[in-house]
């Protein structure tokens, strides 16, 4: 057994050490929020907070995951109270196929965590490794630099 502490919930799974993150996060907990695109964390699909921090859960195994805290895209907030980084890329409609926006949530969510007015180019850097292959890019920076505080509410 690996105790895991996912959104803020202990659990006990029957599972392999060096089995990757995401295929608990998404097989035996059905958080499905992390995707699988390349399971080689290359696309940033599947990425989580842990401890604050954004990783690529196809590429960590549960046993590296033991007494930290690890924030899935539906432990950051609900349907009816999202968090203020959801609540910017729906207020951007910052998506196409959806597929990239766990990793784009998670990951502007970790940046806003370590620097909470960052500038353009840090929201770019931080971006800069998940892959989006609609071309939604440009609401995608939009609802990041909202989320950042940067967007006058006149635009809203
Ligand atoms: Fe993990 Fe692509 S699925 S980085």
């Amino acid at each position: 057994m690996i105790r895991l502490t996912v959104n803020g919930k202990v659990h006990d799974i029957d599972a392999a050490p060096d089995t990757a993150l995401l295929y608990v996060l998404r097989n035996d907990l059905e958080l499905n929020g992390p995707k699988y695109g390349c399971g080689l964390g290359e696309c940033g699909t599947c990425t989580v907070l842990i401890d604050g921090v954004a990783a690529r859960s196809c590429v960590i195994p549960i046993d590296g995951c033991v007494g930290r805290d690890i924030v899935t895209l539906e432990g950051l907030g609900s349907r009816e109270r999202p968090d203020p980084v959801q609540a910017a890329f729906i207020q951007e409609q910052a998506a196409q196929c959806g597929y990239c926006l766990n990793g784009m949530i998670m990951s502007t969510k970790a940046l806003l965590l370590r620097s909470p007015r960052p500038a353009e180019a840090e929201v770019l850097e931080a971006l800069r490794y998940n892959l989006c292959r609609c071309g939604a890019h440009i609401e995608i920076m939009r609802a990041a630099m909202r989320a950042a505080g940067h967007l006058a509410e006149a635009q809203d």
